[in-house]
């Protein structure tokens, strides 16, 4: 397949900004360290399944622009195409990809986070995943214990799953997550020596990175390294036993696998001004001041109803991109089962929410895209991590189209109230 265009959203910002910064490599990361337990990925996401779709596209043509079905402009398919067992494929003049050629001034990645064993045995999923979004990221198909569950023992199957889906719908792909110590295989725990750890961050970066090259256009290289208390790093494995010199083995091990890939830091809780915000942003500011080849960051955005404030939020990305680094909205979803009202007031709440997101995003120019964490009820991983009954998608569970919906889309064009 074709390399990405250059032009990809996430790159565009940055990319003449890369490597401004003097090596430093006093590397400005002062932080402190807390302790918080390891995380392991629960078990109903990762499906089996191999590669379905065929691909057969040849790359995303010269831009992001997308148009709406039956234009003639910007390339989008007025149906039928994709196949590869997609059962079709058709994108509506009012779906959400459609919109992201009228959003101002930039909403141009409208994805979603794909699981792969739902992509295998559900038509109705597939058919929506294809037509209301052109980004896509694996849920769990990326990940360290899935792609190499014992060392130099590589599967990426699941991965390769979804990029073939992806390129079959033309939607680009975000790689995620290369260093996350919620899915770190269990022979990785074991490795405490520093030389042999700093080893095998660069081999496993360097063997994914090599072989989604040109496939996917970005990467969240670490994940969520701040602690949930704020101030500190997350007192992970690669942390205790390198400190924060695995920021730099990973960004480097992944620049010199792939120079074109988007290089990216996500992270949750960080989306208004507070104490982890204040963290995330010193990390990344101080990444680029060291030379790290960082170009974006992630603002996972799992929230609940209360939303985040729209001034906080502003003011967080903008001096974010003031770093020159490019915003990614990475992991959107609206847990509403701790709100209060009828149903339909809840889910006219969790419309302004979404939004609201929307809408920061395409306001700030470093934004380059919103990714929901999966966009219906009836899969999400939320009611399984948080209890209760939260709702927090934009389709409900028989892939009905919700307010939130409505408004995540409305946000793509207005102003947010
Ligand atoms: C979650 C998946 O959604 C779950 O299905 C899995 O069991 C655990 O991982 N932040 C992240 C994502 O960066 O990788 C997590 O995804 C959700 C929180």
């Amino acid at each position: 397949m074709a390399r990405m265009p250059l032009t990809a959203p996430w790159k565009t910002f940055v990319r003449s900004r890369r490597r401004a910064a003097s090596v430093v490599l006093s590397c400005l990361l002062t932080l402190g360290c807390s302790t918080v337990p390891e995380r392991r990925p629960d078990a109903g996401d990762a499906g089996e399944g191999s590669s379905g779709a065929a691909g057969g596209h040849d790359g995303l043509g010269g831009d992001a622009t997308h148009d709406v079905a039956g234009s003639s402009a910007g390339g989008e398919p007025a149906g039928g195409g994709g196949g590869g067992g997609t059962g079709g494929w058709v994108v509506p003049a009012d779906s959400l990809r459609a919109f992201t050629s009228k959003s101002k001034p930039g909403v141009e990645c409208i994805g979603t986070a794909i699981n792969p064993g739902v992509l295998e045995s559900d038509e109705a999923y597939r058919a929506v995943a294809g037509s209301e979004f052109n980004c896509a990221v694996a849920e769990y198909g990326m990940k360290w214990d899935l792609m190499e569950p014992e060392q130099g023992n590589f599967d990426f199957s699941l991965g390769d799953q979804v990029v073939a889906f992806a390129e079959a719908h033309r939607m680009r792909v975000k790689g995620h997550a290369l260093v996350w110590h919620g899915a770190t295989p269990d022979w990785v725990l074991d490795v405490t020596s520093p030389s042999e750890l700093r080893a095998v961050i660069r081999d496993y970066v360097t063997e994914v990175v090599t072989h989604f090259k040109g496939k996917v256009e970005a990467w969240d290289v670490v994940n969520e390294a701040i602690a949930d208390s704020g101030g500190d790093f997350r007192n992970t494995h690669f942390y205790k036993v390198l400190g924060t010199e695995f920021f730099e083995i990973a960004f480097e091990a992944a620049r010199a696998a792939d120079p074109d890939v988007e290089l990216l830091y996500n992270d949750y809780g960080g989306e208004d001004m507070g104490v982890k915000s204040d963290a995330i942003y010193e990390l990344v500011k101080g990444l680029k001041e060291s030379g790290v080849p960082i170009d974006g960051i992630g603002l996972q955005s799992h929230l609940t109803h209360n939303g985040v404030p729209a001034d906080e939020l502003e003011a967080n990305m903008k001096r974010l991109a003031a770093l020159g680094l490019s915003i990614n909205l990475s992991e959107i979803d609206v847990r509403m089962g701790m709100a209060t009202g009828t149903l339909d007031e809840k889910l006219a709440q969790q419309a302004k929410i979404y939004r609201q997101l929307a809408s920061a995003c395409a306001d700030q120019p470093a934004c380059t895209g919103l990714f929901v964490w999966g966009f219906t009820d009836a899969h999400s991983w939320v009611d399984g991590t948080f209890g209760g009954t939260n709702l927090p998608c934009l389709f409900d569970e028989d892939l009905n189209r919700k307010p939130a919906y409505d408004g995540l889309r409305a946000g793509m064009t207005e102003a947010a109230p």
